[in-house]
């Protein structure tokens, strides 16, 4: 595991370019080994999910290049629906074999998941999808087996909680099964939205994503096609929240700013100048601050497009210096606030009771060794450490790297101090 030190205090200027979303790529990654021939997929964020998916995808079979950006990947070698146990065990995301290679195969044998420690993270909703377009599922020690020999069939499924995870695998399973797949109560977040898109470019007809109804008509022909990831609107919130934090003038290109309206709107709640722009080329967002203590402010996490949840830990870290009291609300995940002790340690005023924790603010920050227990706990922890007087050091930053590509580069080239070292 490595560290990252970050010597706060300097405010931020410049201009930092967001990579492809994380949460579209490792649902489209998967996605691309149902079509006939290769895919090329551009935009891709140079991060520990997407290489690993690439081992996993070797080990399947499968031919992947991969140039830090655009992936050339094809399934069409694939004999064996079978991922490997330890490498799926390190991700979350992993679970979209299940959907893909039932699909694709009629077969899939995928290790429960692993991924951030955010809470117990079932996937029932998963399994219910699968089974009611036909699979008979078991778990044999460890490995989720899913099967349907006489192939997939369209069914109405409504999802009990909204699931982001649940919504795509069904998607990519529902367009290899025969008539039409209705998902009620569908996640709308943006990178459902992508798949989605992606689906529809290598030929399946999936209708409504973004909205909470949507329409798979299954068992049309997939071929290969090139397709753009969207930015990544969790890494570009992380980037606006740090340069309130830090103080200064940063803007954050690469973005759709529609992707960005509930962290826009709670940073000028506190008080933050936020700015929507474009050059001809891209969408920006620039972010001023003096590095001003915030308005306090409540946030509820909640689905697209209420606040994220990815988002609740990292502007956690700016709340600590609010000038009020201010009440955070996770509604999603019942163990979201793992960074809590660790802002403490820095001199945070944080109590949580069950899911809501209270910040109430203090004048500053100091930095000290502190620990990432997930990815954007991790997050949490570098925009207190660019607020912080003194070094604050990030040990286990390799969760940090599962979703922000070269972290340290972009945030040097804004002016902060800071370097990654071995623990
Ligand atoms: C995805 O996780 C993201 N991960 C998470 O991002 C994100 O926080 C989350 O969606 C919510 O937006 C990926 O896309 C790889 P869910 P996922 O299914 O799919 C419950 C990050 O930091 N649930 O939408 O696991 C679940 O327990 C990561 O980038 C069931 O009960 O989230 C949770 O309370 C962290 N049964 C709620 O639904 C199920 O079968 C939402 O989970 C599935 C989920």
């Amino acid at each position: 595991m490595q560290k990252l030190k970050i010597r706060g205090g300097k405010p931020l200027f410049g201009t930092v370019s967001v990579s492809g979303a994380k949460n579209a790529a490792v649902g489209i990654l998967p996605a691309a080994l149902m079509a006939g021939g290769g895919c090329v997929i551009e935009n891709l964020p140079d991060i520990e999910d997407v290489r690993l998916f690439m081992d996993i995808f070797r080990k399947m079979g499968a031919d992947v290049e991969f140039d830090g950006t655009s992936m050339n990947i094809s399934g069409e070698g694939m004999r064996n629906p079978k991922a490997d146990f330890e490498l799926v065990g390190r991700m979350r995301a992993s679970y979209y074999l299940l959907g893909s290679m039932l699909g694709r195969f009629g077969r899939a044998e995928v290790a429960l998941p692993g991924g951030c420690f955010i809470g117990v993270r079932p996937i029932d909703l998963h399994i219910k999808g699968m089974e009611a377009l036909g699979a008979t599922t078991w778990l044999e020690r460890g490995v989720l087996m899913a099967e349907a020999p006489k192939g997939l069939k369209g069914a109405d499924i409504y999802l009990d909680t909204v699931s982001v995870g649940a919504t795509i695998n069904i998607m990519l399973a529902a367009v290899w099964a025969q008539g039409q797949t209705i998902i009620a109560n569908a996640a709308k977040e943006p990178h459902v939205v992508d798949v989605a898109n992606f689906l529809n470019c290598i030929g399946a007809s999936v209708r409504g994503a973004g909205t909470d109804v949507i329409r798979i008509n299954g068992g049309r022909e997939l071929r290969g096609c090139s397709y753009a990831i969207i930015p990544d609107q969790i890494e570009a919130g992380t980037y606006m929240i740090a340069a309130a934090a830090a103080g200064g003038d940063v803007t954050v290109r690469n973005v759709i700013p529609t992707h960005l309206e509930a962290v826009t709107a709670k940073l000028m709640e506190m008080g933050y100048s936020v700015t929507e722009g474009d050059d001809g080329r891209e969408f920006y967002m620039q972010v001023r601050s003096d590095g001003q203590r915030p308005r306090g402010v409540n946030v509820r996490t909640l689905p697209y497009p209420g606040f994220p949840t990815d988002l609740q830990q990292p502007i956690m870290a700016l709340l600590t210096r609010n000038k009020d009291a201010s009440q955070v609300y996770e509604t999603i995940f019942e163990d979201r606030f793992k960074h809590v002790p660790y802002l403490c340690r820095m001199g945070a005023e944080i109590s949580v009771s069950g899911r809501v924790a209270t910040v109430y603010g203090v004048d500053g920050l100091s930095g000290c060794p502190v620990t990432a227990t997930d990815l954007r706990a991790g997050a949490s922890l570098v925009v207190a450490g660019l607020m912080a007087e003194g070094v604050t050091a990030i040990a286990n930053v390799d969760y940090i790297d599962r979703g922000y590509e070269n972290i340290e580069g972009k945030l040097r080239s804004l002016g902060a101090d800071v370097e990654r070292t071995d623990n």
